[in-house]
C-alpha cells in the first residue's frame, strides 16, 4: 500500500490506462476487461486490474490536473512497477481543422508549469510521448475509421482560463488541443524510463464553442479505451 493507493504488491499491472474520472475507470474495467478486480478505493480514486486478450491491465483514475495525476503516476511507477501508462481523456480543440469526437494523439505537450517545474528550474524540459505507443495508437484509431491528429498539445493548469491571448498563441503555433494532465504524465514516465501516451477525444472546441453531448462522450470514451488497449498490446 502507498499513501494514495490501497492495492497490495502485485495487484497493479505493468500496463495502466488512466482516465481522469474514477467512475470511468470502473466502467471501462467492467466493460473491457475480463475478471476485473477493484484494487484501489482510497479517496474514491478507483483502480481495477483484469485482463484484455490475456494481457494484464490496470485501469486507474488520475483525477483532474497535473498535481493529482502526478501523485498516482509516481506511486504506480515507483511502488507498483507500472511500465506503460496511457492517459485516456478529453480535450478542447484549438485548431479549425479539428472536429468534435476526433482523436488527438499528443506527441508533445507544452505547459506553463508542471509539478516537476520546481526542480527543472531554468530548464524547459520537453515532455514527449513514447513513439511506439503513438504509432500503434494511430494505426488502431485509423483501423476503426476514427479521424486522428498527431502533434503538440497544451497541458493547462486552469480550466477557467483568464488568458485568451495565450490560447491564441497556442493556436498560432499549431497546438492541437488543450487538456490538463499529459505533460506531467510524460515527465514522470521519462524520469523512470517508462512509456507514456495521451489519447484524447475532442469534447469541446475553443474556436467554435461547440461541445459534445453526453451520449457522444460515452461512445468516444469507449473508442479511446479500445485504442489505448490496442496500442499497448498491438
Ligand atoms: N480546457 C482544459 N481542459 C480541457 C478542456 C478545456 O477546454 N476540455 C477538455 N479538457
Amino acid at each position: 500500500m502507498t499513501i494514495h493507493i490501497g492495492a497490495k504488491p502485485g495487484e497493479i499491472a505493468e500496463t495502466v490506462l488512466m482516465p481522469g474520472d474514477p467512475l470511468r475507470a470502473k466502467w471501462a474495467a467492467e466493460t473491457f476487461l475480463e475478471n476485473p478486480v477493484c484494487v484501489n478505493e482510497v479517496r474514491g480514486m478507483l483502480g481495477y486490474t483484469g485482463t484484455w486478450r490475456g494481457n494484464r491491465v490496470t485501469i486507474h483514475g488520475s483525477g483532474m490536473g497535473m498535481p493529482s495525476l502526478s501523485i498516482y503516476a509516481n506511486e504506480l511507477i515507483r511502488d507498483y512497477g507500472a511500465k506503460t501508462l496511457i492517459r485516456i481523456g478529453s480535450a478542447g480543440a484549438m485548431q479549425e481543422k479539428i472536429k468534435l469526437r476526433d482523436v488527438v494523439l499528443a506527441m508533445t505537450s507544452s505547459t506553463i508549469s508542471t509539478p516537476s517545474k520546481g526542480f527543472f528550474r531554468e530548464l524547459n524540459f520537453a515532455p514527449c510521448a513514447d513513439y511506439d505507443l503513438l504509432e500503434a495508437a494511430n494505426a488502431a484509431a485509423k483501423s476503426k475509421g476514427i479521424s486522428t491528429h498527431v502533434g503538440g498539445i497544451y497541458s493547462a493548469d486552469v480550466f477557467y482560463d483568464e488568458r485568451p491571448d495565450l490560447n491564441e498563441q497556442m493556436t498560432r503555433h499549431g497546438i492541437l488541443a488543450v487538456e490538463m494532465e499529459a505533460a506531467e504524465l510524460y515527465t514522470v514516465a521519462a524520469r523512470y524510463g517508462c512509456r507514456a501516451l495521451a489519447v484524447l477525444t475532442i469534447s469541446d472546441h475553443l474556436l467554435t464553442h461547440e461541445a459534445l453531448p453526453s451520449e457522444d462522450r460515452q461512445s468516444s470514451f469507449s473508442d479511446m479505451v479500445e485504442i489505448a488497449l490496442e496500442a499497448a498490446f498491438p
